[in-house]
């Protein structure tokens, strides 16, 4: 059985994961999406948010398996007995740090492989740093996030709105 693992933050999910999770499924038998639960950096959303929100939209896909793991990437990966890490690679610039993580996951765990799938040029500027940041500031976020996550930072927006005031 080949069993890949799609790790990331997550905070939250976009199209644009949700775009390489619909490609990287059908190359795998299961594909176990991984959030990373890191206890030094608080997100906008709790891990427990981003689990719920990733379930949401993902129903359409069937060999997914949503998860969270804490420590070493590659410690997780055996635990799965997974043979594959998926990533998605957007510009230039992510291709640096993610052949770095590549080539240390592999140092570290030699049976494993980083597969990277082209980000669907529709999508080529989504993160979720700039989704989150916009999404906090009013921008209306619908076309680069499934529309359960555009509801939530909505909320999210709001609760901030009172709790500042109106901007100037
Ligand atoms: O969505 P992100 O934030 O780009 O994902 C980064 C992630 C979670 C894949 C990376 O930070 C990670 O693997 N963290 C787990 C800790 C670890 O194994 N670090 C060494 C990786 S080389």
């Amino acid at each position: 059985m080949r069993i890949a693992v799609y790790p990331g933050s997550f905070d939250p999910i976009t199209k644009g994961h949700i775009d390489i999770l619909e490609r990287s499924s059908k190359l795998f038998d299961v594909m176990v999406v991984a959030v990373v639960h890191n206890v030094n950096k608080q997100g906008l959303f709790t891990l427990e948010e981003r689990v719920q929100m990733i379930r949401e939209c993902t129903g359409h896909l069937p060999n997914l398996e949503i998860d969270y793991f804490s420590g070493l990437l590659v410690d997780y990966i055996s635990r799965k007995g997974a043979t594959a890490i998926v990533r998605g690679l957007r510009t230039v610039s992510d291709f640096e740090y993610e052949l770095h993580m590549a080539m240390m996951n592999h140092q570290l765990l030699p049976e494993v492989d980083t597969v990277f799938i082209m980000s669907n040029s529709k999508y080529f500027f989504v993160s979720s740093s700039l989704v989150r940041e916009a999404a906090l500031l009013g921008a209306d976020v619908s076309d680069m996030v499934p529309p359960n996550v555009a509801v939530r930072l909505k909320a999210k927006w709001e609760e901030r709105r009172q709790e500042r005031g109106p901007l100037r």
